[in-house]
Protein backbone atom coordinates (compact mmCIF):
# COMPACT_ATOMS: atom_id res chain seq x y z
CA UNK A 1 0.00 0.00 0.00
CA UNK A 2 1.77 3.62 -1.16
CA UNK A 3 2.17 5.50 2.25
CA UNK A 4 -0.34 8.52 3.04
CA UNK A 5 0.48 11.67 4.92
CA UNK A 6 -1.81 13.80 6.69
CA UNK A 7 -1.60 17.45 6.82
CA UNK A 8 -3.95 19.01 9.45
CA UNK A 9 -4.06 22.67 9.32
CA UNK A 10 -6.21 25.00 11.40
CA UNK A 11 -6.53 28.94 10.92
CA UNK A 12 -7.94 32.04 12.02
CA UNK A 13 -8.04 34.54 9.10
CA UNK A 14 -7.39 31.76 5.84
CA UNK A 15 -3.30 31.92 5.54
CA UNK A 16 -2.05 29.33 7.40
CA UNK A 17 -4.60 27.23 5.08
CA UNK A 18 -2.68 28.05 2.03
CA UNK A 19 0.53 27.18 4.01
CA UNK A 20 -0.73 23.67 4.57
CA UNK A 21 -1.71 23.50 0.71
CA UNK A 22 1.92 24.56 -0.21
CA UNK A 23 3.38 22.23 1.70
CA UNK A 24 0.94 19.06 0.65
CA UNK A 25 1.88 20.17 -3.07
CA UNK A 26 5.80 19.63 -2.70
CA UNK A 27 4.77 16.08 -0.88
CA UNK A 28 2.23 15.10 -3.68
CA UNK A 29 5.08 16.35 -6.29
CA UNK A 30 7.55 13.85 -4.83
CA UNK A 31 4.33 11.38 -5.59
CA UNK A 32 3.46 10.72 -2.19
CA UNK A 33 -0.55 10.49 -1.41
CA UNK A 34 -1.36 13.69 0.77
CA UNK A 35 -4.45 14.61 2.57
CA UNK A 36 -5.23 18.13 3.31
CA UNK A 37 -7.55 18.19 6.00
CA UNK A 38 -9.07 21.37 8.73
CA UNK A 39 -8.67 20.17 11.94
CA UNK A 40 -12.16 20.32 13.03
CA UNK A 41 -13.13 18.15 10.08
CA UNK A 42 -11.26 15.27 11.30
CA UNK A 43 -12.25 12.44 13.77
CA UNK A 44 -9.54 9.84 13.18
CA UNK A 45 -5.79 9.89 12.22
CA UNK A 46 -5.61 6.30 12.25
CA UNK A 47 -5.04 5.12 8.67
CA UNK A 48 -2.32 7.86 7.66
CA UNK A 49 1.15 7.04 7.90
CA UNK A 50 2.44 10.28 8.83
CA UNK A 51 1.19 13.44 9.56
CA UNK A 52 1.81 17.29 9.66
CA UNK A 53 -0.10 19.60 11.95
CA UNK A 54 0.17 22.93 11.60
CA UNK A 55 -1.62 26.42 12.74
CA UNK A 56 -1.05 30.04 13.46
CA UNK A 57 0.46 31.52 16.94
CA UNK A 58 -2.83 33.05 18.24
CA UNK A 59 -2.31 33.84 21.63
CA UNK A 60 0.01 30.82 22.29
CA UNK A 61 -0.26 28.14 19.21
CA UNK A 62 -4.13 28.00 18.61
CA UNK A 63 -5.67 25.81 21.06
CA UNK A 64 -7.41 23.79 18.72
CA UNK A 65 -4.22 22.07 17.13
CA UNK A 66 -2.85 21.40 20.89
CA UNK A 67 -6.47 19.70 21.72
CA UNK A 68 -6.73 18.05 18.60
CA UNK A 69 -2.45 16.23 19.15
CA UNK A 70 -3.38 15.84 22.51
CA UNK A 71 -6.40 13.92 21.89
CA UNK A 72 -4.54 11.56 18.79
CA UNK A 73 -1.60 10.75 21.23
CA UNK A 74 -2.00 7.49 21.09
CA UNK A 75 -2.19 7.07 17.40
CA UNK A 76 0.23 9.78 16.69
CA UNK A 77 2.49 8.94 19.22
CA UNK A 78 3.27 5.75 16.29
CA UNK A 79 4.00 7.50 13.42
CA UNK A 80 6.14 10.02 12.28
CA UNK A 81 5.06 13.77 12.88
CA UNK A 82 5.76 16.81 12.12
CA UNK A 83 4.64 20.46 13.67
CA UNK A 84 4.59 23.47 11.87
CA UNK A 85 3.41 27.00 13.38
CA UNK A 86 2.67 30.67 11.61
CA UNK A 87 3.32 33.46 13.97
CA UNK A 88 4.65 37.58 13.35
CA UNK A 89 7.72 37.16 15.60
CA UNK A 90 9.96 34.97 16.79
CA UNK A 91 12.32 36.21 19.77
CA UNK A 92 15.70 35.33 18.70
CA UNK A 93 17.52 33.92 21.47
CA UNK A 94 20.03 31.88 20.39
CA UNK A 95 18.51 28.50 21.24
CA UNK A 96 18.11 26.36 18.54
CA UNK A 97 16.11 23.37 20.65
CA UNK A 98 14.08 22.94 23.65
CA UNK A 99 15.86 21.82 26.19
CA UNK A 100 14.47 21.04 29.76
CA UNK A 101 11.46 19.72 31.31
CA UNK A 102 9.45 19.30 28.73
CA UNK A 103 10.53 15.66 28.16
CA UNK A 104 12.37 16.46 24.84
CA UNK A 105 15.32 17.94 23.93
CA UNK A 106 17.14 18.30 20.09
CA UNK A 107 14.07 18.41 18.69
CA UNK A 108 14.75 19.28 14.75
CA UNK A 109 13.73 22.95 14.68
CA UNK A 110 13.43 25.35 11.35
CA UNK A 111 12.67 28.75 11.79
CA UNK A 112 12.29 31.04 9.39
CA UNK A 113 14.74 33.75 9.40
CA UNK A 114 11.74 36.52 8.34
CA UNK A 115 10.38 35.58 11.28
CA UNK A 116 13.22 36.26 13.54
CA UNK A 117 13.55 39.18 16.07
CA UNK A 118 16.60 40.49 17.92
CA UNK A 119 16.15 41.10 21.77
CA UNK A 120 17.04 44.68 22.82
CA UNK A 121 19.06 42.97 25.31
CA UNK A 122 19.47 39.52 25.10
CA UNK A 123 20.48 38.86 28.70
CA UNK A 124 16.96 40.47 29.60
CA UNK A 125 14.40 39.89 27.60
CA UNK A 126 11.08 42.06 27.49
CA UNK A 127 7.67 40.35 28.71
CA UNK A 128 7.13 40.67 24.85
CA UNK A 129 10.03 39.11 23.73
CA UNK A 130 9.55 36.28 26.41
CA UNK A 131 6.16 35.88 25.05
CA UNK A 132 7.92 35.37 21.60
CA UNK A 133 9.99 33.20 22.50
CA UNK A 134 10.73 29.27 21.14
CA UNK A 135 9.79 28.24 24.98
CA UNK A 136 6.43 29.87 24.84
CA UNK A 137 5.86 28.68 21.68
CA UNK A 138 6.46 24.96 21.99
CA UNK A 139 6.44 24.12 25.45
CA UNK A 140 3.08 24.07 25.73
CA UNK A 141 2.34 21.30 22.85
CA UNK A 142 4.97 19.59 24.03
CA UNK A 143 3.84 19.84 27.37
CA UNK A 144 -0.18 18.62 27.07
CA UNK A 145 0.88 15.72 24.54
CA UNK A 146 3.87 14.17 26.07
CA UNK A 147 3.71 11.44 24.29
CA UNK A 148 4.23 12.96 20.52
CA UNK A 149 8.18 13.46 19.85
CA UNK A 150 7.79 15.20 16.84
CA UNK A 151 10.60 14.60 14.30
CA UNK A 152 10.75 18.49 12.88
CA UNK A 153 9.31 21.90 13.45
CA UNK A 154 8.83 24.62 11.45
CA UNK A 155 8.53 28.39 12.71
CA UNK A 156 7.42 30.28 9.46
CA UNK A 157 6.21 33.92 9.13
CA UNK A 158 2.70 34.64 8.70
CA UNK A 159 0.27 36.85 7.13
CA UNK A 160 -1.38 39.74 8.46
CA UNK A 161 -4.66 41.52 7.25
CA UNK A 162 -6.62 43.09 9.73
CA UNK A 163 -9.87 43.35 7.19
CA UNK A 164 -9.66 39.85 8.18
CA UNK A 165 -9.43 40.06 11.67
CA UNK A 166 -12.50 40.49 14.60
CA UNK A 167 -12.30 44.15 16.58
CA UNK A 168 -10.56 42.80 19.30
CA UNK A 169 -8.01 40.63 17.57
CA UNK A 170 -6.51 43.64 15.99
CA UNK A 171 -6.28 45.60 18.45
CA UNK A 172 -4.61 43.28 20.33
CA UNK A 173 -2.31 42.15 17.49
CA UNK A 174 -1.68 46.33 17.08
CA UNK A 175 -0.27 46.81 20.24
CA UNK A 176 1.48 43.66 21.16
CA UNK A 177 2.98 43.80 17.48
CA UNK A 178 2.73 46.71 15.87
CA UNK A 179 3.48 45.45 12.34
CA UNK A 180 2.33 46.33 8.90
CA UNK A 181 -0.54 44.82 7.56
CA UNK A 182 1.09 42.05 4.56
CA UNK A 183 1.46 38.66 3.63
CA UNK A 184 4.94 38.09 5.27
CA UNK A 185 5.26 34.26 4.53
CA UNK A 186 8.10 33.27 2.04
CA UNK A 187 7.18 30.26 0.13
CA UNK A 188 11.03 29.17 -0.49
CA UNK A 189 11.04 28.28 3.30
CA UNK A 190 7.86 26.98 3.48
CA UNK A 191 8.80 24.65 0.58
CA UNK A 192 12.45 23.69 1.49
CA UNK A 193 10.97 22.71 5.10
CA UNK A 194 8.41 20.84 3.55
CA UNK A 195 11.28 18.76 0.64
CA UNK A 196 13.76 18.00 3.59
CA UNK A 197 10.81 16.67 5.45
CA UNK A 198 9.19 14.51 3.07
CA UNK A 199 11.92 11.61 3.14
CA UNK A 200 12.01 12.06 6.78
CA UNK A 201 8.44 10.86 7.69
CA UNK A 202 8.52 8.53 5.29
CA UNK A 203 11.52 6.77 6.02
CA UNK A 204 11.08 7.43 9.66
CA UNK A 205 7.68 5.40 8.95
CA UNK A 206 9.50 2.28 8.27
CA UNK A 207 11.15 2.58 11.55
CA UNK A 208 8.12 3.37 13.37
CA UNK A 209 6.56 0.36 12.06
CA UNK A 210 9.23 -2.63 13.04
C1 LIG B 1 -5.61 37.34 18.15
C2 LIG B 1 -4.26 37.07 17.51
C3 LIG B 1 -3.20 36.69 18.31
C4 LIG B 1 -1.94 36.47 17.74
N1 LIG B 1 -0.92 36.07 18.56
C5 LIG B 1 0.31 35.93 18.05
C6 LIG B 1 1.43 35.58 18.87
O1 LIG B 1 1.30 35.35 20.07
N2 LIG B 1 2.66 35.54 18.29
C7 LIG B 1 2.85 35.82 16.95
O2 LIG B 1 3.99 35.82 16.49
N3 LIG B 1 1.80 36.07 16.13
C8 LIG B 1 0.55 36.16 16.63
N4 LIG B 1 -0.50 36.45 15.82
C9 LIG B 1 -0.28 36.58 14.37
C10 LIG B 1 -0.73 35.33 13.60
O3 LIG B 1 -0.13 34.16 14.13
C11 LIG B 1 -0.34 35.46 12.11
O4 LIG B 1 -0.92 36.62 11.58
C12 LIG B 1 -0.74 34.22 11.31
O5 LIG B 1 -0.10 34.25 10.06
C13 LIG B 1 -2.25 34.15 11.09
O6 LIG B 1 -2.57 32.95 10.41
P1 LIG B 1 -4.03 32.71 9.79
O7 LIG B 1 -4.17 33.66 8.63
O8 LIG B 1 -4.01 31.29 9.36
O9 LIG B 1 -5.02 32.93 10.86
C14 LIG B 1 -1.76 36.64 16.34
C15 LIG B 1 -2.84 37.02 15.54
C16 LIG B 1 -4.09 37.21 16.12
C17 LIG B 1 -5.24 37.61 15.24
Amino acid sequence: MPKQILVAFETNAGSTQEVAGAIADTFSSGGTKVDVRRLSDISDVGGYDAAVIGAPMIIGWHRRAVKFIRRHQEHLKRIPVAYFMTALSLTDSGLHTVEGNEGISGIDIYRDPSLLKQPRNPDFLSFRERRSSLRAYLAPVLKKAPLVKPVSIGLFAGKLDYRKLKFPQMVFVMLLFAEKPRDYRDWDHIRGWATKLGPKLLTASQTFEE
